[in-house]
């Protein structure tokens, strides 16, 4: 079984990839979406969970997705068909460093997807190509609790504490008009659900060529989970505007 079809049966119960909870994806999304009339893209949508439920709720909404994960945005694809959604969601299979809108959007969204760009302000870069005049950026990101280990810091890469996760983005011209600090139990929750996902398939599943594999990713994900970041990783959503000076 090949990467991208663990991933979907990991986050088969927790579509948003992301350790947040369903009440703050939708706070985010009303604090990023005042008017609901707007343009809305998503780099490193995945499936498009964030952006289905934007369009769910808001009938004048037009949005776009760009991953590098086919497999994720055929997902994409049939669920947004399934929910009458299709022509106002535009899906790009393509690194979202080459993509080139035809027209700014009033929100650019990145959330757990700054790898994509090599890090948090390279993502704020590229937000800030796509964005139109008075738009908000929703970005979420990773950063340390506390102190890391350095096997964590090679499982997740250079992160910095939250206070200086702000500052950064404060420095680079930005103010936070909203943020959402993921809950131990959201961190948690979501942990639970992609390795509690993986190893119920396996056991549902004795006879599949797989299931020794995809249990034995279980256990071994589960694992680092618990004793590598689990004490030191959190997880920060930051709703955004360009500040008047850097504007
Ligand atoms: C943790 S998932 C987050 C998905 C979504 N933002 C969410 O919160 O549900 C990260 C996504 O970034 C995508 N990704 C990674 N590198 C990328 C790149 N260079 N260009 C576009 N997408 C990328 C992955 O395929 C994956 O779907």
């Amino acid at each position: 079984m090949n990467r991208e079809q663990i991933s979907r049966i990991a986050h088969a119960e927790h579509p948003i990839k992301s350790p947040i909870d369903d009440a703050s994806v939708s706070r985010l999304l009303a604090r990023g979406l005042p008017r609901g009339d707007e343009r809305v893209l998503d780099l490193g949508c995945g499936g498009a969970e964030w952006l289905l439920r934007a369009l769910a709720t808001r009938p004048r909404l037009h949005a776009e997705g760009v991953d590098v994960s086919a497999d994720a945005l055929a997902q994409a694809r049939q669920a947004a068909s399934a929910l009458g959604l299709r022509q106002r969601l535009a899906l790009h299979h393509r690194n979202a460093q080459d993509f080139v809108p035809s027209e700014p959007f009033d929100l650019v969204l990145s959330v757990g997807a700054t790898h994509a760009f090599g890090g948090l302000l390279p993502t704020l870069a590229a937000a800030r190509r796509h964005l139109a005049p008075g738009g908000y950026v929703l970005i979420g990101e990773g950063f340390w609790e506390r102190a890391p280990s350095q096997e964590a810091v090679e499982m997740l890469g250079d992160l910095t504490d939250l206070a200086t996760t702000v500052d950064r983005v404060v420095a680079d011209g930005w103010t936070p008009v909203d943020g959402h600090i993921s809950t131990r139990r959201e961190l948690d929750d979501y942990e639970w659900a992609c390795w509690g996902s993986l190893a119920a398939w396996a056991l549902d599943h004795p006879a599949d060529p797989d299931s020794t594999q995809v249990l034995q990713t279980a256990t071994i994900r589960r694992s680092e989970w618990l004793r590598v970041y689990r004490d030191a990783f959190g997880f920060v959503s930051l709703v955004l505007r360009r500040t008047p000076e850097h504007a």
